[in-house]
């Protein structure tokens, strides 16, 4: 499949405040986010022309600056506004918007005090993260070699670009071998999450997630547990062990790219795609869909 890549393409880009055209929404190889990470991004769904959950998407976008010690020069309702803007700008019907922000090129050593933080908001169709197959029979996950680091250890509270470069060389890993994904442990060992989604599994009818105490505490997964809560299902946040996923009998992937996608088998073992997660799956469709 030919790649259109991301910096050639039509529309627009709210670039600091305004909207530029796409090709021209540049900034300088000595900007302070692309050398020493400080840049901070999030991942936003519109579905029929209407953003899912932008407010919290934009208050997360905030607090993901706040904990890499800078803060965005726009106000929430301003960037929802941004979105708005260049969701309407572009046309976009069923498609993905990411706000970044990052630190810019004033002083290009580890201390940046005086650096200005500029802001891009772009927007794409986008139909689906994983294939039509994987969501149907589920995805082949491995057990990444990368762990999720300690939060004394890094920001991992924070939507933090620098946070995915274990990600990247994960899922990389993970697609070389034959995989859709990988699934990470944190630093105590425990299941975390996968390389950009939550995890949830089923037990004897139960929903159990780990506890996102050192990874992102997804918006979907919030919005999975209340509809599960809803649907009557038990929901238990807890710290899991890798050697319980042997005890779930459905599992899957939460986020808002990924929605919920079901996971067929993590390394040798495997899950069906049944009941629990067909169920969450639909009302889920239903609910970004109202
Ligand atoms: C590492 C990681 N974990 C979890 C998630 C799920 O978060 P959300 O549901 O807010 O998209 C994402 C996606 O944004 C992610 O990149």
């Amino acid at each position: 499949m030919a790649l259109i890549p991301f910096d050639d393409r039509d529309g627009f880009i709210w670039y600091d405040g305004k909207l530029v055209p796409w090709r021209e929404a540049k900034l300088h190889v000595l900007s302070h986010g692309l050398h020493y990470g400080s840049s901070v991004f999030e991942g936003v769904r519109v579905y029929h022309g209407k953003i899912f959950k932008n407010t919290e998407h934009n208050e997360r976008f905030h607090r993901s600056a706040e904990l890499l010690d800078f803060k965005i020069p726009y106000t929430v309702a301003e960037l929802d506004k941004a979105c708005e803007d260049a969701v309407k700008a572009n046309n976009i019907v069923n498609g993905y918007l990411r706000p970044v922000a990052w630190r810019g090129s004033e002083m290009m050593a580890i201390a940046a005090q005086q650096t200005t933080i500029h802001v891009a908001i772009a927007t794409w169709e986008m139909p689906g993260y994983f294939s039509p197959e994987a969501r149907e029979k589920g995805l082949k996950l491995t057990v990444s070699k990368w762990r999720r680091p300690a939060p004394d250890m890094a920001p991992s509270a924070s939507k933090a670009a620098g946070l995915y470069m274990i990600c990247t060389m994960s899922k990389h890993a993970a697609e070389r071998a034959g995989f859709h994904d990988a699934l990470m442990h944190d630093y105590r060992g425990l299941l975390a999450e996968a390389t950009g989604a939550n995890l949830f599994l089923v037990i004897n009818g139960e929903l159990h997630t780990p506890t996102p105490d050192c990874f992102l505490d997804g918006i979907t997964r919030r919005t999975v547990m209340q509809l599960a809560r809803d649907l009557g299902i038990t929901v238990v946040e807890r710290h899991i062990q890798p050697e319980e996923l042997k005890n779930a009998q459905e599992a899957f992937l939460t986020g808002t790219a990924a929605e919920i996608t079901p996971i067929g088998s993590v390394d040798d073992l495997t899950f069906t795609v049944g009941p629990v997660t067909k169920q969450l799956m639909q009302t889920y469709s239903e609910l970004v869909r109202k």
